[in-house]
């Protein structure tokens, strides 16, 4: 076959096998094969050399025209498969599905629950309160009928900042602020961090506390049980079990804390036929500590002999732990977002 007769039959060629080539697979070994180094192209041209000289510039000239136009075809070629495998992409895209929604976070179990229970409490009519973590002897223990080397400052290890400086190891010194910031009658809330030097399973140096307080004339025992239950009952469902235990703090006479049916056996002691974990076979778990307000407190921030009130303290993560079934401490603290985002 004669050297342009060669170059037309390879067009020719290269046209039909564009139009079976479905995908850039198949487009790239035929230009492979047709416009590679050692393609046919190539070797069309390599045979330039066997022509009589003066036949070389004419079918050199032919052989770079084919080439061009055999550029252009691949490309045309290409172009179209493109636009086509776009137009299948677009038909598969189902623009009525749902995005996928960015995780937005989510309050901390503390925190949910300190929301919770202020709010039950401030629907009930309590105003929220607060007090510095960093707190005077005065207010943490003095002003709460705990003078100097009175026994009961053992039962809380105080994290000292100075002699008189320290981290408040309860709620109750908001107790002390409120009162002497108001005049009876006067109902509030105070949650915060509360800080003691101990580490352990059960015991973090930080955790946090929510204290209560309500004072009026005739404020009696059956006020301070009826408010209590009412809690109890709104946190822990309608069917929670609720009972009073003679105690002893030194802010409060009498004392008691507060125990409900567990949460986990619902009072039974037993879950599968064993000892119920949480409760330790007993049916109940210790809520709160609480109290009619000493009258060595009211004498300490000035208030009359006429009146009288209840007091109440409890641990939030505590809480947390019965509400929620959370079986270790230490997960409010690690900020595992596996365990956080539970709560979202
Ligand atoms: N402050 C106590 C504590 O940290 C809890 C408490 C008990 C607070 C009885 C009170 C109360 O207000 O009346 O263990």
């Amino acid at each position: 076959m004669d050297f342009v007769t060669a170059l037309e039959s390879l067009v020719g060629e290269l046209e039909e096998g564009l139009r079976k080539a479905g995908g850039p697979e198949e487009l790239e070994a035929l230009r492979v094969d047709v416009l590679g180094r050692k393609g046919r192209l190539a070797q069309i041209i390599s045979r330039l050399s066997d022509l009589e000289p003066e036949e070389r510039p004419t079918a050199g000239q032919a052989a770079n025209r084919v080439k061009e136009h055999c550029n252009a075809l691949f490309e045309e070629r290409r172009k179209t498969l493109l636009a086509a495998g776009e137009a299948a992409g677009l038909a598969r895209f189902d623009p009525t599905l749902p995005g996928r929604a960015p995780w937005r976070g989510s309050l901390h179990p503390t925190t949910l629950i300190t929301e919770e229970i202020c709010g039950i409490f401030t629907g009930m009519g309590f105003e929220v309160a607060s007090g510095p973590e960093v707190e005077n002897d005065y207010y943490n223990f003095e002003a709460l009928n705990m003078p100097p080397e009175h026994p009961a400052r053992d039962m809380q290890d105080t994290l000292y900042i100075t002699k008189n400086v320290l981290m408040r190891t309860h709620t109750s010194p908001v107790q002390v602020r409120a009162m002497t910031t108001r005049t009876p009658p006067l109902a509030v809330i105070a949650p915060g961090k509360v800080y003691r030097r101990d580490s352990d399973l059960t015991h973090t140096p930080m955790f946090h506390q929510i204290e209560g307080l309500m004072v009026d004339k005739d404020i009696t025992m059956a006020h301070l049980r009826g408010t209590l239950t009412a809690f109890v009952r709104a946190v822990f469902g309608q069917r929670t079990r609720v009972r009073f235990r003679p105690s002893f703090f030194p802010f409060t006479e009498p004392s008691a804390e507060v125990d409900i049916s567990c949460c986990l056996c619902g009072g039974k002691g037993l879950t599968q036929g064993e000892a119920c974990r949480v409760c330790k076979g007993t049916g109940w778990v210790e809520i709160l500590g609480c109290g009619m307000v000493d009258p060595a407190v009211f004498t300490a921030v000035g208030y009359p002999d006429e009146v009288s009130g209840f007091a109440f303290g409890l641990g939030v993560e505590r809480v947390a732990m019965l509400k929620y079934g959370i079986g270790d401490l230490r997960m409010f603290f690690e900020n595992d977002v596996r365990f956080l985002r539970q709560f979202a």
